[in-house]
């Protein structure tokens, strides 16, 4: 076993305050549509508004960082192994099979999360933002009657929000259970926290020597 070092500094400060600020959403987003209460409706819409910024800011900061190191190819979708990986979440992994993919710090995606994650980055995480921001903008743009989007009901805006964020909840749901099916229970958990995961040497050689390969062609 070796020691390899798959999550950057910035990546897991990113992923850790991206989860806690969709789930402090959540809780405040949830308030605000009337499911429960905890902070009181004005300190939910409060509260809601000064986080959604922060996200966005965030999102901002991870985008630049993703384009000026390259980690963005991470996420380009593949097909290979793609079937292998399917089978082996819905039977492998209950008959105790190896994992069809090994992680290496120049591959840390498997087909199958690279798809689910260029999905949450390309069409859930968008809905619910840009929902949201008409959501915040709309009385602004009905005022000044600048843009016509006093034609777009609110209903229907708060409709797309809402959806996003019933997603992104199933999508939380999910992903927490697939962050326990690595070698251990909390191995990847650890290795989003440490930076650092134990990795069978033999396939990080393997593995890595094939990625330069893919880059150079
Ligand atoms: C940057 C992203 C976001 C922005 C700009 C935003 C903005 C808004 C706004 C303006 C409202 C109406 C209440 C208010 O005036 O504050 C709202 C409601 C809500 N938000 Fe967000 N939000 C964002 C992200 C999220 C996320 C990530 C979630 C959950 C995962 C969420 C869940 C909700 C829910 C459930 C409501 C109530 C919808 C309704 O019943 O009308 N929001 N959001």
């Amino acid at each position: 076993m070796q020691r390899v070092y798959i999550y950057k500094g910035f990546e897991r400060f990113w992923h850790w305050l991206q989860a806690s600020l969709i789930m402090f959403l959540s809780i405040t987003g949830f308030e605000v549509h009337g499911s429960y209460t905890i902070f009181g409706f004005e300190k939910a819409v409060e509260y809601h508004r000064v986080a959604s910024w922060m996200l966005i800011g965030l999102i901002f900061l991870a985008i630049f960082w993703h384009l000026t190191t390259g980690e963005w190819k991470q996420y380009i979708p593949t097909t290979k192994k793609l079937k292998e990986q399917i089978m082996y979440y819905m039977s492998g992994i209950f008959k105790g099979e190896p994992h069809p993919t090994e992680k290496t710090g120049l591959s840390k995606l498997n087909p199958l999360q690279r798809l689910v994650y260029l999905g949450f980055k390309l069409l859930l995480v968008p809905i619910t933002i840009i929902s949201g921001i008409l959501y915040m903008l709309y009385k602004t743009f009905d005022q000044n009657n600048i843009i016509v989007i006093e034609d777009y009901p609110l209903e229907a805006i708060a409709f797309w929000h809402t959806l996003g964020a019933i997603l992104l909840m199933i999508f939380l749901v999910i992903h927490v259970y697939m962050t326990t099916t690595g070698k251990t229970p909390t191995s990847n958990i650890q290795a989003m926290i440490t930076g650092w995961e134990e990795i069978d040497e033999e396939h990080q050689e393997h593995n890595d020597e094939n990625e330069k390969k893919s880059e150079k062609k």
